[in-house]
Parts: structure tokens; sequence; C-alpha cells
């Protein structure tokens, strides 16, 4: 299922970071703040226990996450850029990567780098990449963390275009994603439109 997170403060963000002339610390920032954002919608099912608390005054009834079994995976590059603002939210959580390019010619991904925590059944694998563009890389991403165990998973991006939640929804229709804008379509060379380029390439002004 598709989420895409509507609030005044993502809107306006993200619209900063979409300028041509938004340079890569006020992107970087913008990034960190809007996955900050749409992760308290993401996740919003994750398991709470009961704890007792106890207040200056008398004991009550509290909550905790146990967030240890919070594994989040960023797709590399641009997926790293989301990464400290979850951690801020959870501070406990592994950090797996996936290494993927989409090959410029052909636009398949290809992977060249796969490190991710021992997962349990109670894991919550949050995939991160701020662009679902084609979806290959987000169905190649959550392909390999399904191989070594993950059941529970969502996908968090930025910005996708419909041909890539479809295509992510068509092969792996139990994975939510949240996202903060469904933009037009993709150009005939995998990019977003509109977007805002390439985010990698924005995010460590390798361009
Ligand atoms: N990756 C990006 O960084 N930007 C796009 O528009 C598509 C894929």
């Amino acid at each position: 299922m598709l989420y895409v997170v509507d609030h005044p403060l993502i809107k306006h963000k993200l619209t900063i970071m979409r300028r041509i002339d938004t340079g890569p610390k006020e992107f970087r920032e913008l990034l960190r703040e809007i996955t900050l954002l749409v992760a308290y919608e993401a996740t919003r099912h994750i398991e709470v226990h009961e704890i007792e608390v106890e207040t200056p005054l008398e004991k009550t009834k509290g909550y905790y996450i146990n967030d240890k079994d919070i594994v989040i995976v960023p797709i590399l590059r641009a997926g790293l850029g989301m990464v400290d603002s979850i951690l801020e939210l959870l501070p406990n959580a592994s950090v797996g990567h996936i290494g993927i390019y989409r090959d410029p010619e052909t636009l398949r991904a290809i992977d060249y780098y796969f490190k991710i925590p021992r997962l349990n059944d109670k894991s919550e694998i949050f995939v991160l990449d701020p662009m679902l563009a084609t979806g290959v890389s987000a169905i190649d991403a959550v392909s390999k963390v399904k191989q070594v165990g993950a059941k529970r998973i969502t996908f968090i991006s930025l910005i996708s275009s419909p041909e890539g939640v479809e295509a992510l929804e068509e092969v792996h229709p139990d994975v939510d994603i949240y996202t903060a804008s469904l933009d037009r379509q993709l150009s005939d060379h995998g990019y977003i439109l509109p977007g805002l380029g390439d985010a990698g390439d924005r995010l460590f002004r390798t361009k």
C-alpha cells in the first residue's frame, strides 16, 4: 500500500529541496528533516510494549519500543542521507547497507555491496532510498533482505514515481511504501519528473 505523507511542513521543505539552486548543505539538512517527518508516519505500526513508570506523584502505565528490533537499510548512495534522522528517532536500530546502481544503458540493478545485521522474527525492516524511480533498485533491495529472512518490510522514500510504485507493489505487495510526494512520471532516462535531479549527486556534490 502507498502512503503519501501529506503535511504542510513536508510540502514546504520538499519544495526547497527540489530547487536547482539549493546547495548540498541545505539539501542534506532538508533530506534529514523530511525523512524524520515521513518516518514518524512510517513507524506507526511498530510494536509498543507496556511498562510501569513511576512519575514524581505515582506509578502509571507507560510504553516502550524495543528499537533493537529495528533494522534500517539505506540503498547506497543516496539512502545514506536518511540514516541519521531515523537513528535520532530510534537510536538502537541496526543499520544494514545495500549497494546497488542502475546500469545507465539497461536501467537494470547491479549489486555491489550487501551487509545486513542478523535478523529474527521480530525484525522490523525499513529500506531507505530518497528516490523511488524505476523501482528496479527498490525491488532488488527488498528481494535481498527477504532472502536473508526479513518478513516485515517498509519502504521509505521522499519522491516516488507512479511507475516505481506500481513496479514495487507488483513484485512485493506485502511491502508498504511511505513517501513525501508522488510525482508525475519517469523520464526516458529513469529520472523522476519533476523530481529533484540526482539525489546522490546533490547530497555528495559529485556533479
Ligand atoms: N535517482 C535519482 O537520484 N533521481 C531520480 O530522479 C531518479 C533516480
